[in-house]
């Protein structure tokens, strides 16, 4: 059934998403929504307890498909059978795993709509256990945990700790629906930069005039974190260089956090030896005052002058260091405009030596600063591609995958 028409970096991917019977069924339906705005095709089953949760109807709605409650209705069987919804399953995603539904897994019996779908499941399986505190730390849930776990294809997200409805503080809360949707994203990445260094840089400079004042632009650093994101996920080593943004900092990935464009380029000198790739998506600021000052500065009654000088390129730093070197990075720059938009970017990759430029007309609906969506081209020596309004992981994924093949080249 065609659903959201965002094109998302799950757009052909086929999920299974079983629910357990617990309470936490109730947050495991966002964490649906997010797989199915993602781009995924989902598909769900519920125990026979987990419609005491939330409703099959709600499933229904949510992943736009029928819900599979029952292996012995011959109605249900004949129009969307377990095996029928496991059949061609990138993923099978259990959230909430209750400590019942763990031990059923792991004992591979096949009493209901979810366990039986699992038994005929050949993909990776992805539990997120949610239940009491004491439940989760019992021997034999946990046990149960480690033999899944050991099989290979079983992962587990969380539980996380924290206040559990039931009123215990402690490990066994759901795992939150990002971080579900996170694990689920690594399971299904391709592992194509496995062995690969990349180094990225992130967020915008501030360029101070006094401690409390300084020179920056609007750069939120979403662009560079998806593709950090994205690398680690396929396999990459990542070093972030990132300049000050509000975003945590990704998880298995090395961060440099700097200020300034000077610190960033000392900082990158220092991590790109080396490196297979390096992608400069920050928003350098292209002036700094010519003198900072050590205290803060009292304004002056009428006009004041600010002298400004250039920052260092940073990006142009790196490829002419490596301009008369046989082994180099694959180096790649993100071009913002407003007008002329491949022109720009086609003389930014002439100017700088790049392999390739991630365009983006940021006067565009949805595109730019502060956006979840970019569309860009992606300008070359071989050629200019259009890609279409996507989300930032999506266009990560779509650089990533010219990265690739510029590795392999
Ligand atoms: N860049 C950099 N160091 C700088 C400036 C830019 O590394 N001091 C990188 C950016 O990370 C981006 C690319 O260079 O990958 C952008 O090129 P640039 O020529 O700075 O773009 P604009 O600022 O848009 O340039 P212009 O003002 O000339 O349009």
């Amino acid at each position: 059934m065609a659903r959201d028409n965002l094109q998302g970096p799950l757009s052909g991917k086929r999920i299974v998403f079983a629910f357990g019977g617990g309470i936490a069924a109730y947050k495991a339906c966002h964490a649906l929504r997010l797989f199915v705005h993602e781009g995924a095709e989902v598909r769900a089953a519920m125990t026979a307890a987990a419609t005491r949760f939330v409703t099959p109807l709600t499933v229904q709605a949510l992943s736009g498909g029928p819900v599979l409650t029952e292996v012995l209705e011959p109605s249900q069987e004949a129009q969307y059978g377990h095996l029928d919804l496991v059949r061609g399953a990138d993923l099978v995603v259990i959230a909430p795993a209750t400590a019942n539904l763990i031990g059923a897994v792991r004992a591979g019996l096949g009493g209901d709509a979810v366990t039986t779908t699992l038994l005929a499941a050949r993909c990776p399986v992805l539990l997120a256990p949610a239940m009491n505190v004491a439940m989760w730390a019992n021997e034999i849930v946990q046990q149960n945990v480690e033999a899944l776990r050991a099989i290979g294809r079983y992962h587990f997200v969380g539980p996380a700790s924290g206040l559990l409805a039931d009123g215990d503080v402690g490990a066994g809360r759901l795992a939150e629906p990002e971080e579900i949707l996170e694990a689920a994203r690594s399971l299904l990445a391709p592992r194509d930069l496995a062995g690969r260094r990349l180094v990225i840089t992130a967020g915008p400079t501030r360029e101070h005039l006094d401690p409390v004042r300084f020179l920056s632009n609007p750069s939120t650093g979403r662009m560079g974190y998806a593709v950090a994101v994205a690398a680690r996920e396929r396999g990459a080593r990542v070093t972030l260089v990132t300049g000050p943004v509000e975003l945590p900092a990704p998880s298995g990935v090395e961060v440099v956090r700097v200020v300034s464009a000077a610190e960033m380029l000392e900082a990158t000198l220092r991590v790109v030896e080396g490196a297979d790739a390096f992608i400069a998506s920050a928003a350098v600021a292209d002036q700094r005052p010519v003198v900072r000052a050590a205290q803060k500065v009292k304004k002056q009654p009428g006009t004041e002058d600010l002298l400004l000088e250039r920052t260092p390129d940073i990006l142009a730093t790196v490829s002419a260091r490596y301009s008369s070197r046989q082994e180099r990075p694959v180096l790649v720059g993100f071009a913002a405009e407003t007008e002329r938009v491949e022109a720009h970017a086609r003389e930014k990759l002439e100017r700088k030596g790049l392999d390739l430029v991630v365009a983006n007309d940021v006067s565009a609906p949805g595109s730019g600063f502060g956006t979840d969506t970019n569309q860009v081209l992606l300008v070359a020596a071989g050629g200019t591609d259009r890609l279409p309004l996507q989300s930032k992981r999506a266009v990560a994924g779509a650089v990533l995958d010219r990265v690739v093949a510029l590795l392999g080249s």
